[in-house]
C-alpha cells in the first residue's frame, strides 16, 4: 500500500510516494514560473500548476513502477494564502495572487479600520497582512470589478488542484485559517467577518481537518495523471503545517524550526492562543483539535545565499562557514540585521532593511560571515521569545530542518543562542512527506497523526548549547534587539530616498 503526497509550492509541483512504513519510495518535481508584471506583484497561472503536477505524478509512478491501484490515498499541501478565483463554470478568472504579493497594504488598512484591529485579531488570531488572502479579495473587488462580478469560487492553490483532481470544492482548516477569514477558535469561516467584508459564504468551500477525506480522483483526472479513478483524497494542509507533520511537530511542546530561504518557527498549541499584538501568526494545525503559533522571518538562509552570491561568489558555503569559525563568538561586537526583504516576524515591516552594524577596521570577512549567522540566529531567538511570552512556556523539544541546519557549526551556534537543544530527524522531504503521512492516517494505515509521526520519523542527533557561547550570546542579543527600534525611522528615510531616485 502506498500514499501520495502532492505539494504545489511556489517554485515547483512535487509528487512523493511513501509506503505503509512511511519510507519514501520516489519523488518527482516539475518547476513553475512566477510573474511580476508590476512592482510588488507576484502571480502564477493555476493552469501551470496542473500541467506541472500531472507531469510529476506520471513521472513518480513511472520511476517507481508502483501500480496506481496500490495508492490508497492522496494528501495535498502547498503554498498558503494565495488567491484563486473561479467563475460559475469552474474556469480560472485571473492569475492567482500569491502569498508573497505585496500590493494590498491599502486593503489591509481598510480591513483594520472597518472591523477594528483588535476585533479582527480576536476573531482570526492574526492581523490582516498583505501576504494573507482576505485583502487580496478586496483588492480584486476594487481594481477589477469586471472580474469580481463573475466570482463564484474562492480557493487556495492546492485546493484548485483538488478541484482539478476530484471536481469538488474543499479546503483544509490550516489553509482556511491562513486566509484570515476564519474564526480561529471555531475552526471555520467567520460569518461575522464575511458579512462585514461582504464576501459571500457560498463562494468559500467547506473546510476539513487534515486527515479527512474530501473527494476522490475523477475519471478525467485519472486520464490526465495515471492515477486510479476513485482514489480518495484527504484535506492535507498548508505547507508549513504539513512540513511540521513531516518533522513530527504535531503536539504542544514539540517545536519545528526550519532554516530555509525564510526561517520558520512552528509551535503547536492545544487551544487558539493569540499573541496580543498579532506579531505571531496563529493558525489551525492539520492535526484535529490542535492550533499553532508561527513566526516567519523572511531572510534566514536567504541572507547567507545573498551574501555568498553578491560578496563572496568565488567561495562555496562550506568554505565560507569554515572561515567564519576563526572569528570569536559574538564577532567582536559586530552585528548583522537580516531584514533583506523587509520582515514579517517579529516586525511586520516591508520597509525594514538589513546590514552590518559595528564594523571596525580589524573586522574582516570571517567576522562578517559569523555576524550574519549570529544575526539570523538572534532573529530566531526573537521569534522564540515571542512564542514563550505568548503563553507557550513549555518547549520540550526543538526539531530543526532546512538547508541551513545541515551545517554543524551554524546548528551549534543557534543552539547556544537559543539556549535550547536542537534535534535533527531522518526526514528531509518536508511538506510533501507530511501530506503523504496525512493520506496514510486518512486511509487508516496509522491511528492518528502523532502515532504516524512516531512510527515514520526517527531522531538522528541532538546539538546541545555550549555554556560559554551561551553566556556571550546572552550579552550580545540585547544589543541586536535594540537596533531595529533605533533604526526604524532611518529605514523609512532610506526608502523615501530610494523612491525619489529610482
Ligand atoms: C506561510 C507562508 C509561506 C507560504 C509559501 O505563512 O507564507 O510558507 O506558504 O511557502
Amino acid at each position: 500500500m502506498y500514499f501520495l503526497g502532492i505539494d504545489i509550492s511556489t517554485t515547483s509541483s512535487k509528487a512523493l510516494l511513501i509506503d505503509g512504513q512511511g519510507e519514501i519510495t520516489g519523488v518527482a518535481s516539475t518547476p513553475h514560473t512566477i510573474q511580476s508584471p508590476y512592482p510588488l506583484w507576484s502571480e502564477q497561472d493555476p493552469q501551470e500548476w496542473w500541467q506541472a503536477i500531472t507531469d510529476s505524478i506520471r513521472k513518480v509512478i513511472a520511476q517507481t513502477n508502483v501500480d496506481s491501484a496500490s495508492i490508497a490515498a492522496i494528501g495535498l499541501t502547498g503554498q498558503m494564502h494565495g488567491l484563486v478565483l473561479l467563475d460559475e463554470a469552474g474556469e480560472v478568472l485571473r492569475s492567482a495572487i500569491l502569498w508573497n504579493d505585496q500590493r494590498t497594504q491599502a486593503q489591509c488598512d481598510q480591513i483594520h479600520q472597518q472591523i477594528g484591529k483588535q476585533a479582527f485579531l480576536q476573531i482570526t488570531g492574526n492581523l490582516s497582512l498583505t501576504g494573507f488572502t482576505a485583502s487580496k479579495i478586496l483588492w480584486v473587488r476594487e481594481h477589477e470589478p469586471e472580474v469580481f462580478k463573475r466570482v463564484k469560487h474562492i480557493l487556495l492553490p492546492k485546493d484548485y488542484i483538488r478541484y482539478r483532481l476530484s471536481g469538488g470544492f474543499a479546503m483544509d482548516k490550516a489553509g482556511g485559517s491562513g486566509t484570515v477569514l476564519f474564526d480561529l477558535a471555531a475552526r471555520d469561516w467567520s460569518n461575522e467577518l464575511l458579512e462585514d467584508l461582504q464576501i459571500d459564504l457560498a463562494w468559500l468551500p467547506s473546510t476539513f481537518e487534515g486527515p479527512k477525506f474530501t473527494g476522490v480522483v475523477s475519471d478525467s483526472a485519472a486520464g490526465a495523471t495515471g492515477l486510479k479513478p476513485g482514489t480518495p483524497i484527504v484535506a492535507g494542509g498548508g505547507d508549513q503545517a504539513a512540513q511540521a507533520v513531516g518533522v513530527g511537530a504535531v503536539e504542544p511542546g514539540i517545536v519545528g524550526l526550519t532554516v530555509g530561504t525564510s526561517g520558520v518557527v512552528f509551535a503547536p498549541t492545544s487551544s487558539a492562543l493569540i499573541e496580543p499584538e498579532g506579531r505571531l501568526h496563529a493558525f489551525c494545525h492539520v492535526v484535529p483539535g490542535v492550533w499553532h503559533f508561527m513566526g516567519v522571518m523572511l531572510s534566514a538562509a536567504g541572507s547567507l545565499q545573498w551574501y555568498r552570491d553578491k560578496l563572496a561568489h568565488e567561495m562555496d558555503f562550506d568554505t565560507l562557514l569554515e572561515e567564519a569559525k576563526s572569528a570569536p563568538v559574538g564577532s567582536e561586537g559586530l552585528q548583522f540585521l537580516p531584514y533583506l526583504s523587509g520582515e514579517r516576524t517579529p516586525y511586520p515591516d516591508p520597509l525594514a532593511r538589513a546590514g552590518w552594524i559595528g564594523l571596525a577596521a580589524r573586522h574582516g570577512r570571517a567576522h562578517m560571515t559569523r555576524a550574519l549567522l549570529e544575526g539570523v540566529s538572534y532573529a530566531f531567538r526573537d521569534i522564540f521569545s515571542l512564542i514563550q511570552e505568548s503563553g507557550l512556556r513549555e518547549i520540550h523539544q526543538v526539531r530543526v530542518s532546512g538547508g541551513g541546519m545541515k551545517n554543524a557549526f551554524w546548528r551549534q551556534m543557534l543552539s547556544s543562542v537559543l539556549g535550547n537543544d536542537l534535534v535533527t530527524v531522518n526526514t528531509t522531504e518536508g511538506a510533501a512527506f507530511g501530506a503523504a503521512i496525512l493520506a496514510g492516517v486518512g486511509a487508516g494505515n496509522w491511528g492518528d497523526v502523532p502515532s504516524a509521526c512516531q512510527a515514520a520519523i526517527k531522531i538522528t542527533g541532538t546539538t546541545v548549547p555550549d555554556e560559554r557561547e551561551h553566556e556571550i550570546y546572552q550579552q550580545a542579543y540585547p544589543i541586536y534587539k535594540a537596533l531595529y527600534p533605533a533604526l526604524r525611522p532611518s529605514f523609512r528615510m532610506m526608502n523615501d530616498l530610494t523612491e525619489k531616485t529610482f
